[in-house]
């Protein structure tokens, strides 16, 4: 994870208003830590958010070359110590780092013999030190194959040496683009880094060395040869920064969801129509179709495994970081991915597995450009718009609309154009409910939720919202399964949420068993008078709607608890470590 970004200019830009500015749309990443670099050797770390850092910046600093970084700890505390940029041992040589050194202990050894001085914990210093050390036989593009011959992991590394308006990159596994823009050029792990100056973009590719400065850019290979790089234009709606009239991005992206589902919808009709007969075309060829994903995505592939098997598709999902261990994967295979952000290193990962092994790959993805949109043959876009919220809402609901629209290509039935009013509607109808109900349950820590075959993926996503938002320990399951063990931790008022598609008969009676043992059902159902109604036809509509009533829940309890619902402590949006 972590979020990094460079700017080269021909004229001095300001640090804060600008470098900073644009390492803030990377904040997603991760938040730990921030600092920055400038090519003149000034050096700022801090520990936290960006909005508490930036005030400390001069906003009068001015720059021609820096390098900036925000944290998501892997190796080592969140200290400002460890806050990149990280240095050589004299202070002439800085490095921000996205992503893992496995190796970092055995280079650290190495170069401690030779006298190099640590000051962090964390693996990324490695690379200040051995590019340090390997400047001693030739010149940064020989230190930076250097990198890439010696390091194992992964990385996305931008680098600045005092006194030189230029920027160093290389990148293995983790993302990187440069971004051509008026006057210089932008570093950054994805697209929003600088979608506002420029829709021209170059995407590194692995093991690649950039050298950029003012004036332009090359680019090499792992050797050292001069490579040709492919310029794209790239179309990307961008996300007003304040002012969006909601106390948080969460609640926003929650009210977008009837819009982006229109959006999607139509997109999926017209101008995404040839994609989605091309990848039906893979679907009907290939022998059997699996899925993978992480997370909320994974419980929307989850659905999409059981439209697809209705229809006597042969499908399977799972979570991608066990991809490799429990999935037969052959030429016959075709993998979708399903990913928001298209740079989730487990799925990412299990794309290169599954690659190897000859299988076909195609992407489910809202982020365009993405590492798994290049990946793959051929990749439909969610059109959910930029999500900021580290919690996933509208592109849970645009991931489950997809995959209904794929199945209903082998006859699933779904009803397109009415499911954007549905979901306005459930919103409209429950909010209130679900605001009442954060102050019953803002103390409760422990809280179930069962569904059974349509609605079980939707539980496991409605407990997913509860913990990372509200951090309730909430456990979504098969509402079968709570008899052969849970049940035993249901007492007298615990709350279990059952989520009761029509015409399933057995969910009523494993809710009818929370009952009896005192427990505090509440029920999500189309019965008007169940605890929240949901106007849901059918089961894929219903899938989506329950959810909408767990990401409601979750955000009023979390907003009972005083948490910070936009950036949930540990997490991330963007995963792109193991
Ligand atoms: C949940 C959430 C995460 C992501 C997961 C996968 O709200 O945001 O669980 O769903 O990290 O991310 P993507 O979809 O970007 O691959």
């Amino acid at each position: 994870m972590c979020g990094i970004v460079g700017i080269v200019s021909s004229k001095e830009f300001p640090v804060r208003g600008e470098l900073l500015a644009r390492l803030k749309k990377l904040e997603y990443r991760g938040y730990d830590s921030v600092g920055f670099a400038t090519s003149e050797g000034l050096v700022m770390r801090g520990v936290g958010e960006l909005s508490k850092f930036i005030v400390r910046v001069p906003a009068e600093l001015e720059a021609k070359a820096a390098i900036s970084h925000t944290r998501w700890a892997t190796h080592g505390g969140v200290t400002e110590a460890n806050a990149h940029p990280h240095s050589d041992c004299e202070g002439k040589l800085f490095i921000v780092h996205n992503g893992i050194i496995e190796n970092y202990e055995e280079l650290r050894k190495g170069l401690e013999k030779l006298g190099h001085c640590f000051e962090t914990e964390t693996d990324s210093e490695v690379i200040a030190h051995l590019l340090e050390e390997r400047l001693k036989r030739g010149g940064m593009k020989s230190a930076l194959m250097s990198l890439i011959r010696e390091a194992k992991g992964t990385f996305a590394v931008l680098a600045l040496r005092k006194g030189e308006e230029r920027i160093y990159a290389a990148k293995r596994d983790s993302p990187l683009a440069l971004g051509i823009a008026k006057g210089g050029f932008i570093l950054g792990s994805d697209i929003y880094a600088f979608s506002d100056a420029t829709d021209k973009a170059v995407f590194f590719d692995d093991d690649e060395i950039a050298v950029v400065d003012a004036k332009g850019y090359e680019f090499f290979d792992a050797a050292g040869k001069p490579v040709r790089k492919k310029v794209t234009r790239f179309k990307w709606a961008r996300q007003e920064e304040a002012g969006h009239g909601h106390a948080h991005y969460m609640i926003k992206e929650i009210h977008e969801q009837p819009l982006a589902a229109e959006r999607l919808i139509r997109s999926l009709e017209t101008e995404q129509a040839k994609k989605v007969g091309k990848l039906v075309g893979m679907m009907r060829r290939a022998k059997r179709v699996v899925l993978v994903a992480a997370g909320t995505s994974y419980f929307a592939a989850l659905l999409g495994v059981y439209f697809l098997n209705r229809q006597n598709v042969m499908a399977h999902t799972l979570i991608a970081s066990e991809f490799e261990n429990y999935v037969y994967v052959d030429k016959s295979t075709l993998v979708i991915a399903v990913s928001q952000s298209g740079e989730t290193m487990d799925v990412v990962s299990a794309l290169k597995f599954a690659k190897k092994r000859g299988a076909k790959i195609a992407a489910i993805v809202n982020v365009p450009h993405s590492t798994v949109q290049r990946m793959s043959e051929v990749s439909l876009e969610m059109m959910a718009g930029q999500e900021v919220c580290v919690a996933a809402t509208k592109t849970f609901t645009n991931q489950v609309i997809a995959m209904l629209f794929l199945a209903s290509k082998f006859g699933f039935h779904a009803n397109f154009e009415s499911l954007p009013l549905q979901i306005e509607k459930t919103i409209a109808a429950n909010e209130g409910k679900a605001k009442a109900l954060a102050k019953e349950l803002k103390g409760r820590n422990d809280v179930y939720i069962i569904g059974r075959g349509i609605s079980y993926p939707s539980a496991r996503e409605f407990a997913h919202k509860l913990k990372e938002i509200a951090y309730v320990h909430a456990e979504g399951m098969m509402g079968g399964e709570l008899k052969h063990g849970t049940l035993a931790l249901v007492e007298k008022g615990t709350p279990v949420f059952s989520l009761m598609p029509a015409g399933d008969v057995d969910i009523v009676s494993n809710t009818k068993e929370v009952e009896a043992r005192g427990g505090r059902v509440i029920r999500i159902s189309t019965a008007t008078d169940s605890d929240f109604s949901i106007p849901a036809e059918n089961g894929g509509v219903f899938a989506i709607l329950s959810v909408v009533i767990g990401q409601l829940l979750a955000y009023h309890i979390a907003k009972e608890r005083g948490l910070p619902i936009d950036k949930p402590r540990n997490l991330a949006k963007s995963v792109t470590v193991k």
